[in-house]
């Protein structure tokens, strides 16, 4: 039985443990599935299975270089099969009107407050990666907890129904705070737990490596929602000062696109946060301007930058989206979890 339709049975539920030549069958039938690209064999197929790549998703996304390497086979016919998975997937020139249709697609998560959704054109959106940046203390990783609460609700409330992959990289995930959080939005605090996978990653390798073994993962638990707080840290820590400048930008450029990638692949949001140090002259000119604000270039389509207000008040800012339009939003962070301010 293909492993997908297994997958869409159980549900949602703890994967199944399957006894072995439940395990073989299972490989069997997705090399099977994989022979049917043009260039695949049975060994070919055999040695993508073996090193995880099991689907088409996971091939579209992979380089020409890396499947040469895995199968022997020459560069260029690694190409022809990536580009025939990704026509498979439906990567291909298509018309506005058919991209357009594809944009119905896009789903977004309520961040729990309004204003904060409003600036956002509704929530935080699938298909793309959304960037939260700010100085220390100034909510990152209370919207991120708030949204991983937040991907599980009914679609009436502003969720996903699904699930939450949390890369924490500075070890500032805080159950308690995600129970009190799930509690306030009215879910079963136990259930909320269970459905955010949390995973400290130990450097930047370590980073890159869950998000790209994830892929199988992030299926079989229907996940809505990625989040990486922070995204930047390890990279700023192992590239330090301005002769490391450029691989670092080109390692965190490649790891965002293929971040970007997955969202768009598995119709999921993907969160990233990034701290920068706010300067003097914050107040008055471009936040853009905040010491490593631009670290991440372009890559994310919605750049967020959020600043400390008085008390538990904060301030988020659009600072660069293709088609939202750029503005202000005042949120709070409450015994709750993020909230609109008292009228
Ligand atoms: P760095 O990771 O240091 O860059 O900061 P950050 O942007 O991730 O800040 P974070 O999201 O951790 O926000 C910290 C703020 O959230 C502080 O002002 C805390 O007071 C507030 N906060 C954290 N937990 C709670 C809580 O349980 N209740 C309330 N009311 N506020 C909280
Ligand atoms: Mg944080």
């Amino acid at each position: 039985m293909p492993r997908r339709e297994k997958v869409e049975e159980s549900n949602g539920a703890e994967p199944e443990l399957h006894d072995e030549e439940d395990a073989i069958s299972g490989n069997s039938s997705l090399e099977e599935k994989l022979t049917e690209l043009p260039g695949v064999g049975s060994a070919t197929a055999a040695k993508l299975v073996e090193h995880g790549y099991k689907t088409y998703e996971s091939i579209a996304v992979a380089n020409a270089t890396e499947l040469a390497g895995i199968t022997g086979l020459p560069q260029t016919l690694s190409q022809k099969i990536i580009n025939s998975a990704r026509a498979e997937l439906k990567f291909t020139i298509k018309t506005a009107y058919e991209l357009e249709q594809e944009m119905k697609d896009i789903k977004r998560i309520t961040t729990g407050s309004k204003n904060l959704d409003k600036l956002l054109g509704g929530g935080v959106e699938t298909k793309s990666a959304t960037e939260f940046f700010g100085e220390y203390g100034a909510g990152k990783t209370q919207i991120a907890f708030q949204l991983s609460v937040n991907a599980q609700l009914p679609v009436e409330k502003g969720g996903l129904e699904g699930t939450s992959f949390y890369v924490d990289t500075e070890g500032t995930f805080v159950p308690a705070r995600v129970r009190g959080i799930a509690e306030a939005s009215s879910l079963d605090p136990e259930k909320a737990l269970q459905n955010v996978f949390w995973i400290r990653a130990l450097n930047s390798d370590h980073q890159i490596a869950i998000l790209e073994g994830a892929k199988d993962f992030i299926q079989e638990h229907n996940v809505k929602l990625v989040v990486i707080d922070s995204v930047t840290s390890f990279f700023r820590s192992e590239y330090p000062g301005r002769e490391n400048l450029a691989p670092r930008q080109q390692k965190l450029n490649i790891h965002l696109h293929s971040l970007i990638r997955l969202a768009e692949i598995y119709n999921l949001a993907v969160v990233v946060t990034n701290q920068v140090m706010a300067t003097p002259d914050m107040f008055y000119g471009d936040p853009t301007r905040a010491v490593g604000g631009n670290v991440l270039g372009h890559a994310p389509n919605n750049r967020i930058y959020l600043r400390k207000s008085k008390g538990q008040k904060r301030i988020a800012r659009l600072v660069d989206s293709s088609y939202l339009e750029p503005g202000e939003a005042v949120f709070e962070i409450t015994g709750q979890g993020i909230r609109d301010p008292p009228e």
